[in-house]
Order: C-alpha cells, then sequence, then structure tokens
C-alpha cells in the first residue's frame, strides 16, 4: 500500500493553509477540478487516510451513524477532532452511538421513509446555526426480497434516494456556509445491477416488471450516483462539492435481509476477498475530509480514488436531470421554498 509520505503530508497542509484564508468564491475558481490519483487504496483505513489531519472547527452530519461503515466513520472524524452530528433512525441508537465513541457527537434522528422525519431532523441541523462541512449521505438499505411499496414507489429508491434527496435540499444552505462543503453520497458497485434502462421513470414501483431484489437495490445505487452528479453540475462554479462512492464489500448489517446460508458464509469466508469496515469507511471519510480534494466535485470515488468502472449509465447527463426534476416533483412539499441549489 502507498502511504502517505512526508513531502505528501507537508504538501496538503500547506496546501490546506492556503486554501483555508481564501473566500469560497476564489477557492472555486482557482482549485484543481482533477483529484490526486493514488495516495490511499482499497487497503487504507479511514484513520490512515485521516493522519495527520486536524478537523477541530469542522462540522459533519452523517447518516446510518449508529452501523457498519456510519458509526466508523462517525468515530474517526469526531477522532480527528470535528464535531459530528450522528443521525440514526431513531433518538435511542443515535445517542447510544454517539456517546460510544471519543470526542464531540451530537445526537440526531430520522427515519428516511419517513419525509416528515427527515424534515424535522434537517430543521433540529439547521436550528444548531453553524455550517456544515460535510453532509455525508450513507445510511441504507438492500436487497429487500419482498417488494415493499412506501409513498407508492419501491422502498429502496425511497429510503436510498429520495430521503436523501430531502435532506441534501434541506441542509444544502448550511452545506454552502462553510468555506469549502461537501456532500458525499453513497453509491455502490451494484449500480451496476440496475435496470438495462437505468433509472425507471414510468414504474418507480416495479409494477411491470417482475421484482428483483438486487436490481432494485442496484436501481437506488444508480440514483445516487446520478443525484450526485446533476448536484455536481449545479454547484459548479461554487466552492461546495458533491461526489459519490463506492466503499468496497464489507460484512455489516447491511446483509440482514440476504438468506441466513449467504449470510453465514459471509461471516465465514468474508475476510478472504471484503474489505474490513475500518477499510471500508476509507473511501467515504477520505472524499469527506481530505484537503487534496477541495474543489474536486462530481466524481464517483472507489478505493479512494476516482473510479474507471463507471458505467454508461452513470455518466448519462440527460438521465441524472430527468431523476432531479422528477425527484423534486416527487417530495415538492418537503422541499425548502426557494431553494438554495442554482439551476
Ligand atoms: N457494506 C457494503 O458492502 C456496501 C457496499 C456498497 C455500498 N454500501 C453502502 O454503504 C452504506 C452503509 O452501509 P453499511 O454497510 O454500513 O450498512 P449497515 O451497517 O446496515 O448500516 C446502514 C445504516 O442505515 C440505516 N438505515 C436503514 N434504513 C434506514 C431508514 N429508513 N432511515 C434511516 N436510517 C436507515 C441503518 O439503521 P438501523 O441500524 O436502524 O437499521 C444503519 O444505521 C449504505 O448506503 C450501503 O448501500 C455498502
Amino acid at each position: 500500500m502507498q502511504k502517505l509520505d512526508r513531502r505528501t503530508f507537508i504538501q496538503q497542509m500547506g496546501t490546506l493553509s492556503v486554501l483555508a484564508c481564501l473566500p469560497g468564491a476564489v477557492l472555486a475558481q482557482i482549485v484543481s477540478r482533477v483529484p490526486p490519483q493514488g495516495l490511499f487504496d482499497a487497503d487504507s483505513t479511514a484513520e490512515q487516510v485521516t493522519a495527520g489531519l486536524d478537523l477541530a472547527g469542522k462540522t459533519y452530519a452523517i447518516t446510518g451513524a449508529n452501523s457498519g461503515l456510519g458509526y466508523e466513520t462517525m468515530r474517526v472524524l469526531a477522532l480527528r477532532g470535528a464535531r459530528v452530528i450522528g443521525i440514526a433512525r431513531t433518538m435511542d441508537k443515535a445517542e447510544e452511538a454517539c456517546s460510544s465513541v471519543q470526542g464531540q457527537t451530537t445526537p440526531a434522528f430520522l427515519d428516511l421513509a419517513d419525509f416528515e422525519s427527515v424534515v424535522n431532523c434537517a430543521s433540529m441541523i439547521r436550528g444548531m446555526d453553524m455550517p456544515l462541512d460535510g453532509l455525508i449521505c450513507n445510511a441504507g438499505v438492500m436487497a429487500l426480497p419482498e417488494r415493499e411499496l412506501v409513498y407508492g414507489m419501491e422502498k429502496q429508491f425511497v429510503v436510498n434516494h429520495l430521503g436523501h434527496f430531502i435532506l441534501v435540499n434541506q441542509l444544502m444552505d448550511t452545506v454552502m456556509a462553510a468555506p469549502q462543503g461537501r456532500i458525499v453520497l453513497l453509491s455502490s458497485r451494484a449500480h451496476q445491477r440496475a435496470p438495462r434502462e437505468g433509472i425507471l421513470f414510468d414504474d418507480l414501483a416495479f409494477e411491470h416488471r417482475e421484482y428483483d431484489s438486487w436490481t432494485a437495490y442496484g436501481h437506488s445505487k444508480l440514483a445516487n450516483a446520478l443525484c450526485s452528479r446533476e448536484l455536481a453540475r449545479r454547484l459548479s462554479g461554487t466552492s461546495t462539492t458533491s461526489n459519490s462512492v463506492h466503499p468496497g464489500v464489507i460484512n455489516t448489517n447491511l446483509g440482514r435481509h440476504m438468506p441466513w446460508y449467504i449470510q453465514w458464509a459471509g461471516k465465514l469466508l468474508g475476510w478472504t476477498f471484503m474489505k474490513t469496515v475500518e477499510e471500508g469507511a476509507a473511501t467515504q471519510t477520505y472524499v469527506a475530509t481530505s484537503p487534496g480534494l477541495a474543489g474536486v466535485n462530481g466524481y464517483y470515488f472507489a478505493d479512494c480514488n476516482p473510479d474507471p468502472g463507471e458505467t454508461p449509465q452513470m455518466q448519462d447527463d440527460a438521465m441524472a436531470g430527468r431523476l432531479w426534476q422528477l425527484s423534486q416533483e416527487l417530495t415538492r412539499d418537503y422541499l425548502p421554498t426557494p431553494t438554495t441549489i442554482p439551476a
């Protein structure tokens, strides 16, 4: 593994000190949009990608903070001095997770399948009256065995995409108030399992096709990546950035809906081909914090690097724009007016 050497570290710190003194608009103009390659890789952990970083004075919010990658990300951000708003599905879960890590954490809760609760959570965070340096949309459900509907749509699309779409819109002014705020959306390589035609604009309930749990999960993860891409387009020319992430394959509670024998095989043999949770949390932690990624906007990262494995669907700007518009229509009653997100 290529570790962060002393020279790179000094360069990054130097860049950070200079950038921190600049107004956001100037920052957006001058910073290279091309991410550095190869500083870290699939074996890097969240602690390694933040080694030497002092995040004191920065605030991050992360969904799914009570479990798996979200918990590890919160732990490491707090370890590096950041204030972390740890969002879970219930206040009890959020409090338990927050109180079990060192550092400054604030519990919050939402159910991404209940849009009113997303709005309430965002309003509580806005009430804290501090800019958000990063919003990490990490919570998710995978491979629900039966088709479940929420608001008349397939549940994974609602939880993984639409719930986060509302949260991002509701907190955008708070992120844009930071010198270089970052939105990080958890996608997955499973986006490759989305339907061949991409987003099912005319069948979000999976009514007119046979339901397949992986196709529906892939569909929701394609939506995460396309949403990040369209947001990046809208944010270009500002100091705020949007990127999406594939964390790797990691044995977490995400597999809870899979057949028992697959879960069992994962526990027994997962170590041979899966990342650890510490490694799985690295890419999102890196994208949310690395000084070298200031101004890097509109990329899909895997193993702490821009991923060349994007499918053509993920690069489909027309589909991304159409998804954004449809998502706005579907969640209109829960979005702030006027929106701070540029058109
Ligand atoms: N693990 C992998 O191999 C892998 C691969 C690719 C992408 N990802 C992505 O990485 C992210 C984190 O996954 P993970 O592996 O850390 O899974 P995890 O341990 O199961 O964590 C998922 C988190 O999402 C929360 N969540 C689920 N439904 C929710 C809802 N309706 N409202 C609010 N929160 C909800 C869960 O809360 P509860 O604990 O209350 O259920 C939990 O905190 C997901 O977006 C996933 O798609 C993971």
